[in-house]
């Protein structure tokens, strides 16, 4: 342990203004899940969850599945750690412990922004020969994309908001919101 203390955030006046209810992500996310489960062949599924923003999402899409699926978890930065600035480079600092060669892979992300981790997770993935592939996203932010990518399955595409909640963060913080709000980013507040 180090003395190093954080500061704790003006929590509740960060919060400008819920964009996506409670209730909307519980419906989307049954949607898919039926959707999932309707399609599934008897074949091995494994989702694969983007730590740490999608972490909220996978919990629930996992319980909205009602067929035999597995888990799995890899970790991958993009922004520098408390800012709102995309870094530009994307470092995976955790990764898969199991062989995705038999699985019918789909990777479950929180938010598609610039696009670049996405592009460099699937390329990761497709490079060790899964049955099949697929991309869930739970916001896709397409005006941002700084590289072509586009999610197999979107639930909810947004404007460029800074957003929060539901596993998304700033500065680590907002991420036990159980919907999704709008940052407020104006100082003083
Ligand atoms: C966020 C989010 C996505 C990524 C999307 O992760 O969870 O993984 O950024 O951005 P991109 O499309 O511009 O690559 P972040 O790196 O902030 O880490 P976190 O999931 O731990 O919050």
């Amino acid at each position: 342990m180090n003395n190093v203390t954080k500061t704790i955030p003006e929590f509740n006046s960060k919060i400008k203004r819920v964009i996506i209810t409670e209730d909307e992500i519980k419906a989307a996310v049954a949607k898919v899940g039926k959707e999932i489960s309707d399609g599934y062949d008897g074949r091995p599924i494994l989702l694969v969850s983007i730590l740490k923003g999608a972490f909220v999402f996978m919990a629930d899409i996992l319980r909205a599945i009602t067929v035999p699926c597995e888990v799995g978890f890899m970790c991958a930065k993009s922004y520098y750690s408390n800012s709102t600035v995309s870094a530009g480079a994307v470092k995976i600092t955790m990764d898969l412990d199991q062989d995705i060669s038999n699985y019918h892979v789909i990777i479950v992300e929180d938010i598609v922004d610039t696009g670049r981790t996405l592009r460099d997770v699937v390329n990761l993935l497709k490079a060790r020969n899964p049955l099949s592939l697929r991309v869930l996203t739970l916001l896709d932010k397409p005006s941002r994309r700084k590289v072509e990518f586009t999610a197999d399955i979107s639930l909810f595409t947004i404007p460029d908001y800074f957003v929060i909640g539901y596993g998304l963060d700033c500065g680590e913080f907002y991420r036990n919101l159980p919907y999704i709000a709008e940052y407020n980013e104006e100082k003083g507040e």
